[in-house]
């Protein structure tokens, strides 16, 4: 049972000051190398190992029971992890995975992820990114749900959800704490650089950057985890409105905050901070409660202290939230973990067929020239560097222990077809021309598998300008000349630009990184067992220079006209995106009628109500994501331009029409706090920028 709250009280007060300050430290997997067994032991009975990150059952439970036997107050350690799209089955990353529209998966493959990491000691993920996807430079962006707030929330909720299980305050064996990160707008930072300083306006970060967060905390997430970036000058992890005035007062955010990696101490890097005396107060009461391994805290928190320079009151706060946490994740009646899930609860087939699943469904459908799917027999070349590798199929933050259980895409081709071919096309950087002449001389189409490495995507790998290496590009020419039917897949956790590929291949598919299952996943596509369905959820620009370019922006005071030169757009391109936000085609064509408004006047707590016909004018079994967006006319001060606020699934069967009736609250177009009376189009459709549109006013 978790203990009360008086109980935790209790055992706080019988805490040494170095106890206290113990709890507040997390280090990382550099306790079991870095450190030798006697400086270990050492650390543990003075109390000064409050967390670890690390994921390996019989390590970690070799460390507890030495901190459960040398500590007099026998606190256990907190094991933690990123745990961002698996811990041994890997799922598709969770960028691709918005693309299915599908939060109810998102939670499904969360608590997966959470059995998995549960079975390998974890207690707590630095997981769900609620971060909004902005722009396409920013390498993180492949760690959450995308550039809509909405989406955005609906995820970011359910992976909390799925990790945490349904009791927040009691977690059970096969569930994770979670963490909502990095908070707030650390998708900000300019140029989209990774630890750069960050730029917002106020409206935008209260109108859609805080809201994923938010629903990530009224989900219940047990920890936050502030940005390594700033926010009006202020670093997160020492920013007291941020963490203290919004997450915790107006919030109502119990738990911890923990902070980034060595976070703490980049405060002096970036001249906020004189010391890591400074850095470490600054930190501890602005809010943040453990110190993630920039050490600062064991350092200097007790001459803070005795120096009464802090008030001991609000160490003591911070050590609660973190008996809470524990006490919460049942840590204090089953510190251990049980070495033998190891072994029975990983990789099962249940975990397989889900990776499967959420693979299908993340998989994006960009251009088909009636080439798919493929009727077999079928003769096929498989040419290029992704074929036959599993970086970038398991993704950035992909589970290590489980890397080599991913299906290639060879190895997907190979259960269904006999009469398949295939050369990587480049080796050590030069055309392998002999070879593709080989495998292309037979076939009837070409599957040319393109990418980017796992390096450049994730942390630290901002790019400046989006494209597939120079090579594979050269490997696509060559693959032109054949003049045979190309389809080409492109495996990369990012939006990239590859205007020429989609001009010039016959069918091209965002395959994403999408785990384990990639290879079935890919084929069952490409051999129509599986009809694609996903929709983007980030726009994809056409050039590094247009970013950021989110669909939903602020109306432009000029918008672009044709025969007008003073009208917004860039002269040297054609200007829009590549794709819009929404984007996804499938195997069958879906028509959508005029939809009807049941009522076009509405009160703010009424539904709206639309009827709409669909008739799936292809010959698959299909699933179609319906999107609702608005635009409210006149808006001070100003609203986007485009903003998504309802969306449906629905499945179909081949040929079927049918009307389809779409209910959501009025709610969903409003702000909170300004007047949301007046005329709005509301505007239906498969994607951002093929919509129908209808007057609606709230009165
Ligand atoms: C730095 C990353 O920004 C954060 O997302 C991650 O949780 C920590 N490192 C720990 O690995």
């Amino acid at each position: 049972m978790p203990r009360t709250d008086q109980e935790l009280r209790n055992l706080l007060e019988t805490l040494s000051l170095e106890q206290k300050i113990g709890q507040l430290n997390m280090v990382g997997g550099s306790i079991y190398s870095e450190f030798n067994l006697s400086d270990q032991d050492n650390l543990i009975r003075r109390g000064l190992i409050g967390s670890v990150m690390y994921a390996d059952p019989k390590t970690n439970n070799r460390l507890q029971k030495r901190n459960l036997e040398l500590n007099s107050q026998a606190i256990p350690i907190l094991f933690c992890s990123d745990v961002i799209h698996g811990a041994d089955t890997n799922f598709p990353l969770p960028l691709a995975e918005s693309c299915s529209w599908d939060p109810h998966l998102a939670m499904r493959t969360a608590e997966i992820s959470a059995k998995e990491a549960s079975a390998l000691g974890v207690r707590l993920t630095f997981a769900p990114m609620a971060d909004l996807a902005y722009d396409a430079r920013w390498g993180r962006n492949v760690e959450g749900a995308g550039e809509d707030p909405y989406l955005n929330s609906l995820f970011t909720a359910a992976r909390v959800r799925g990790f945490q299980g349904p009791d927040r305050e009691k977690i059970d064996e096969h569930h994770l704490g979670s963490t909502i990160k990095h908070f707030a707008a650390y998708s900000y930072v300019v140029g989209g650089k990774d630890y750069n300083y960050s730029s917002i306006d106020s409206r935008t970060l209260k109108t859609k950057v805080m809201r994923p967060y938010e629903a990530g905390i009224e989900a219940g997430a047990l920890a936050v985890m502030p940005g390594f970036n700033d926010l009006d000058g202020i670093p997160c992890v020492s920013n007291k409105t941020l963490l203290d005035k919004m997450l915790r007062k107006k919030w109502g955010f119990d738990g911890v905050i923990v902070s980034d990696y060595g976070a703490i101490k980049q405060n002096i890097i970036q001249h906020y901070e004189n010391n890591g005396e400074d850095a470490a107060k600054g930190a501890l009461e602005a809010g943040t409660d453990i110190d993630m391994e920039s050490r600062l805290y064991i350092e200097h928190l007790s001459n803070l202290i005795k120096e009464k320079q802090i008030e001991i009151e609000t160490l003591n706060k911070a050590v609660f939230r973190i008996l809470k946490l524990k006490s919460r994740l049942g840590l204090f009646d089953s510190p251990f973990t049980d070495e033998s899930r190891e072994y029975s609860e990983i990789g099962t087939p249940e975990a397989l067929d889900l990776a499967y699943e959420a693979a299908c469904k993340s998989i994006v459908l960009l251009k088909n020239q009636q080439l798919l799917p493929l009727q077999k027999p079928i003769k096929i070349a498989l040419i290029g560097p992704y074929a036959n590798t599993k970086d970038a199929l398991n993704g950035s933050w992909a589970a290590h222990r489980g890397y080599s259980k991913t299906q290639t895409i060879i190895e997907g081709f190979s259960r269904h077809t006999t009469g398949l071919c295939y050369s990587a096309g480049i080796e050590n950087d030069t055309l392998l021309i002999d070879e593709v002449q080989r495998a292309v001389d037979e076939c009837d189409v070409i599957i040319a598998a393109f990418g980017i490495e796992n390096c450049l995507t994730g942390e630290a790998a901002s790019l400046s300008k989006l494209q597939l290496p120079e090579k594979q590009m050269e490997l696509f020419h060559h693959l032109q000349q054949f003049e045979k039917p190309i389809v080409a897949l492109l495996m990369s956790g990012r939006p990239l630009v590859f205007n020429e590929i989609i001009e010039q291949a016959n069918a091209v598919i965002m395959g994403w990184s999408l785990g384990t299952r990639t290879g079935d996943a890919i084929a069952d596509t490409i051999f129509g067992i599986n009809n694609p369905s996903g929709k983007l959820t980030m726009t994809f620009p056409r050039t590094a220079g247009q970013c950021p370019i989110p669909y939903n922006g602020y109306h432009e005071c000029r918008p672009y006209q044709k025969n007008d030169f003073y009208t917004a757009t860039y002269r040297d391109i054609n200007d829009g995106p590549l794709f819009p936000f929404g984007y996804g085609i499938s195997y069958n064509h879906y028509c959508y009628s005029i939809a009807t408004l049941k009522k076009r006047q509405i009160a703010i707590d009424d539904s709206i109500t639309i009827d709409l016909e669909i008739s799936n004018e292809g010959k698959y079994l299909g699933r179609e994501i319906i999107q609702v967006y608005v635009t409210k006319c006149v808006s001070q001060p100003l609203r986007p331009r485009l903003e998504l606020v309802y969306f449906q699934i629905e499945n179909f069967k081949p040929h079927e029409k049918r009307t389809i009736h779409l209910t959501f609250p009025a709610k969903n177009l409003c702000y909170e706090g300004e007047n949301n009376h007046g005329i709005y189009q509301i505007k239906i459709g498969p994607n951002s920028s093929d919509l129908h549109s209808m007057e609606l006013e709230i009165i």
